[in-house]
């Protein structure tokens, strides 16, 4: 099939069509899986591996440690679609590019969102390995990836963002947490544009604007998340502590080590919460 002429809306229905054709499976979940967290997909059942360079419109993943597929599956018996990899604007992609999947996911029927990602850590009470539910966040990456003219049928101009992060969501991954004995924090995410890590002074500077940790994800897919109507929760993996926080340097294969430690608590609590998550 050709990629259809046409804007936007027309090129992530082509995307969903080519994957509707791949598989059966309506997912009512989507997840998008961070740095080190990729694991999770490979237990699916009944899954179908679709890599990102068959889709349309899909970009490639360049990063290490993003496998760069999506996954349709199951997962106790909710039809899912989970995304192996992301694409990060810190790689030089657009935002249009950036969310291009979210859109598509949505069109897919998916009306829940998981997002997960590796974060440092801020507020001093974190730890390595710990896990924090997003209850809100910053957007410090110097744009908005709704900018430029709106599409109706995506959702409205001005999307209201009072709660990007559904509060059931977060009340759910707290009870699941509790049942497990998984220590789970709570706290706000900045999203920083990358790919350096921030200064001692940046991070002195979000922690004074209210920030509890700090990654470079997650923001423009929640926001294009929410303009489509789709009910969001983030999750972060507190990888390492920020910067000037320990006296220590900050580095990507103790970030993608640390998702590995935690991802045996981090399947145990996704495999009970996304069934929850079914609106
Ligand atoms: Cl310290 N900063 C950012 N921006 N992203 C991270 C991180 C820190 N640690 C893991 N991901």
């Amino acid at each position: 099939m050709t990629a259809p002429i046409g804007g936007l809306y027309e090129r992530v229905e082509h995307a969903a069509r080519t994957i509707r054709a791949r598989s059966q499976t309506e997912p009512r979940v989507a997840l998008v899986l961070g740095s080190g967290l990729g694991g999770f997909a490979d237990g699916l059942a009944e899954a179908t591996v679709i890599s990102y360079d068959e889709i349309p419109g899909f970009a490639r993943s360049t990063v290490e440690g993003h496998a760069g597929r999506l996954v349709l599956g199951e997962v106790e018996e909710t039809p899912v679609a989970v995304m192996q990899g992301r694409f990060h604007y810190y790689e030089g992609y657009s935002f249009e590019e950036v969310t291009f999947p979210i859109r598509v996911l949505a069109m897919l029927g998916a009306r829940a969102l998981v997002l997960t990602n590796a974060a440092g850590g801020i507020n001093n009470a974190f730890s390595q390995g710990s896990l924090m539910v997003i209850t809100d966040h910053i957007n410090m990456m110097g744009a908005n990836p709704l900018r430029g003219p709106n599409d109706d049928r995506f959702g409205p101009r001005f999307p209201d963002m009072t709660e990007v992060y559904d509060a059931d969501f977060r009340r759910i991954v707290a009870e699941e947490a509790r049942a497990l004995g998984i220590e789970l924090r709570h706290g706000v995410y900045a999203a920083m544009a990358g790919p350096s890590y921030e200064t001692p002074a940046e991070i002195r500077m979000l922690r004074i604007l209210g920030a509890d940790a700090v990654g470079m994800s997650t923001v423009p897919e929640a926001i294009v998340a929410r303009h489509m109507g789709m009910r969001v929760l983030g999750i972060s993996c507190i990888t390492n502590m920020a910067a000037g926080i320990l006296n220590q340097p900050i580095n990507h294969e103790e970030v993608m080590e640390t998702g590995e430690r935690v991802r045996e608590q981090f399947t145990q609590l996704l495999r009970r919460v996304i069934p929850r998550l079914v609106v």
